[in-house]
């Protein structure tokens, strides 16, 4: 067979098709409508059987802690009476040290379950680390392949420390620079190896993050007698939000989910030049927005995480802000936690300072830390890549120039994201790769696209109206 770049990708469907063992094509209806719910149940498990999947591997049941010295700093700068009670999800005890062990846990065990070798992931973050944990449990091979460096060679200390750690936990890890490499690469591996491709967007690894919904609600009915107020999750390819908030409501609770990302407005992540510029590689508004505005860009044809149906509300906090978080987490609660939970810590901070004293609000993980995703190495990188740190205020940040810490923690605040925005923008792309060119769209495809963008069929159809 031919390997070049055109070959390989032409033979993309066929290759998905046996290394994730899904016929995407049965939720198809031929236009833009697919049947969502029907391919999460269809091939995904139950959320009993994956409690029982993952409570073998150590996975899941995680603690939560209350930040009773952040909630008093929060409530420092909160209005009378204002300063909602913060707590945290402690997903960092899971095995590989972040939620990502919960979508390896089902997709490792799915792979061993049907005979697969080994597994292989795209990824330059925590769910290589998850899946090399779990491959190791089970006994299967695992290859990791990462977008490392740019052209020079240099790269991300945080996604150097991923490599070094998916090695340690028995992968191989296939380094790359950064560009359009990373797909060709992974396909052709996925054909030479036949091993099973764990990506992030399955209904396995979705529903993998369901039961953190349902645990969620559980541990706070168990303690409280009730849910919490606001669960606040950290928002990048959209499983997280995805996952989070579909266990919710399988558990029966209403609580509102609001995303939250880093914001890195104006840097192009697929950028050689602008790679290294970014002192966050994950949880950011370079995946948030377009995965949010087009979860359809996966490496699976459809893709389980589709985050704009289940959140209330998008914030993003500055790099700066963040960075602060985590010395605070450090410093006044004893924690010392990784940067993509302390992006919803950061934005929760803000947000319970406009919630009343007796609600509750959730951070619902924490991810491990380590060498590289420190807050020194990353702002000792940034410096190095020619970027001003300075204390000042956060909303003078701009991404790729400088990184402010802010002056006090009262100047920490979110920054609303125009769901209007995120939601026409999902429904024109719709329209325009997947609508046949001679065809309308229909009553189904409405009523699928005001679901899909959690709007109204009025909303949807102005849009249409407009894209006509
Ligand atoms: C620790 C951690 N939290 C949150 C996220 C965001 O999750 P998602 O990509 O599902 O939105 C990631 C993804 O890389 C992560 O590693």
């Amino acid at each position: 067979m031919a390997n070049d770049y055109a070959s390989v990708m032409s033979r993309k469907g066929e290759i998905m098709k046996k290394s994730v063992g899904i016929d995407f094509a049965k939720y198809e209806s031929g236009s833009i409508a697919f049947d969502y719910e029907k391919m999460m149940s269809e091939t995904g498990y139950t959320l009993e059987e994956i409690q029982k999947i993952q409570g073998a591997v150590h996975v899941g049941n995680t603690p939560i802690i209350e930040l009773r010295n952040l909630t008093a700093l929060a409530r420092k700068y909160a209005k009378k009476g204002y300063g909602a009670r913060i707590f945290v999800k402690d997903e960092a005890s899971n095995p590989s040290g972040s939620f990502k062990a919960r979508r390896a846990a089902v997709s490792v065990y799915h792979a061993k379950k049907h005979g697969y070798k080994g597994v292989i992931s795209a990824t330059s973050g925590n769910y290589g680390a998850a899946v090399a944990s779990q491959a190791a449990m089970l006994g299967l091979k695992c290859i990791v392949v990462q977008e490392c460096y740019d052209s020079k060679g240099r790269g991300q200390p945080e996604i150097i420390e991923k490599a070094r750690k998916c090695e340690a936990l028995g992968a191989e890890v296939v380094q790359l620079s950064v560009g359009p490499e990373l797909f060709y690469k992974f396909l052709l591996l996925l054909e030479e190896t036949g091993y099973f491709n764990a990506s992030l967007y399955t209904p396995f690894s979705i529903a993998g993050i369901e039961t953190l919904g349902a645990e969620i609600s559980a541990q706070f009915r168990a303690k409280f007698g009730r849910d919490p107020d606001m669960v606040v999750a950290t928002n990048a390819g959209g499983g997280n939000v995805t996952g989070t908030a579909r266990g919710l409501i399988k558990a029966g609770a209403k609580t509102p989910v609001v995303g939250a990302s880093v914001s890195l407005a104006g840097l192009h992540m697929a950028s050689d030049g602008q790679f290294n510029k970014k002192s966050f590689t994950t949880g950011h508004t370079g995946f948030g927005i377009p995965f949010s505005s087009w979860p359809d860009r996966s490496d699976v044809p459809r893709s389980a995480a589709r985050p704009l149906r289940y959140m209330e509300r998008y914030v993003t906090v500055a790099q700066g802000s963040v960075f602060y978080l985590t010395e605070a987490l450090a410093s006044l609660e004893g924690l010392e936690k990784g940067p993509a939970g302390n992006t919803s810590l950061a934005a929760a901070f803000a947000l319970a300072q406009d919630l009343p004293e007796d609600k509750m609000i959730l951070v619902q993980e924490t991810e491990y830390t380590g060498a590289g995703k420190h807050v020194q190495p990353q702002l000792s990188f940034a410096k190095s890549n020619g970027i001003e740190v300075r204390f000042g205020d956060p909303k003078d940040e701009v991404p790729g120039k400088n990184l402010i810490l802010p002056a006090n923690p009262g100047l920490i605040k979110t920054a609303d994201v125009d769901m209007n925005h995120i939601r026409a923008s999902l429904i024109k792309t719709a329209v325009k790769t997947m609508l046949p060119a001679d065809k309308t769209p229909t009553e189904k495809d409405i009523a699928f696209l005001a679901e899909e963008t959690r709007a109204n069929e009025a909303f949807v159809k102005e849009v249409l109206k407009a894209v006509e």
